[in-house]
């Protein structure tokens, strides 16, 4: 594996985006919701560095190969959602890589009438995408690489790494 971001610099980049956030919704009343699993980390330490009252909830997304020749479909576990209505809603999520996941996550709370929905990511990856639609908020734009830790996963593993590390050959 080899190291992209340290533990210390997301650290420094989560608590900048809690204030940016803070600043952005102070008076509003803000739901936070992570996309499982990979946002794991990211929602608990980015909640800390929120100073205002808040709500959190958790869904989860699986993208899966279509028989479409778009390629990849999305499916919404939504059975943890909270109520939204007229809540503004900040869906948090570990990478946006093609776009999908999220497109379809902000699609579908939009018809829960929230009052708004916005997202951000801990990492953007540099890569073309079909999708106009690009995250509110963002830590680190990255490589277009296979990433680990800090929540995100290969096979259900390195979530717990407190730094990013891109997987190499001899890794996979
Ligand atoms: P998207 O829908 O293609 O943007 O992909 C979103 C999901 O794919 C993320 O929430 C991750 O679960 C997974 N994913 C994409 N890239 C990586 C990676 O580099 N490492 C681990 N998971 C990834
Ligand atoms: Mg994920």
């Amino acid at each position: 594996m080899r190291r992209l971001i340290e533990a210390p610099e997301i650290q420094q980049r989560v608590a900048q985006l809690g204030r940016q956030i803070t600043d952005d919704y102070r008076g509003r009343p803000l739901t936070v919701i992570g996309v499982l699993t990979g946002s794991l980390v990211l929602v608990s330490d980015l909640i800390r560095s929120i100073e205002l009252p808040l709500r959190v909830g958790m869904i989860r997304a699986s993208s899966y190969a279509g028989r479409t020749t778009t390629g990849t479909d999305v499916s919404l576990d939504l059975n943890l959602l909270p109520e939204v209505r007229s809540r503004d809603v900040l869906i948090v999520d570990d990478v946006f890589d093609t776009g999908r996941t999220l497109t379809a996550i902000v699609e579908r709370l939009k018809t829960a009438e929230a009052a708004s929905v916005r997202a951000a990511v801990l990492l953007w990856k540099d890569r073309p995408r079909e999708m106009q639609w690009t995250p509110d908020y963002f830590g680190f734009k990255i490589p277009d690489v296979f990433v680990v830790g800090y929540g995100l996963d290969y096979n259900d593993e390195h979530r717990s790494l407190p730094y990013v590390a891109a997987l190499e050959p001899g890794d996979l």
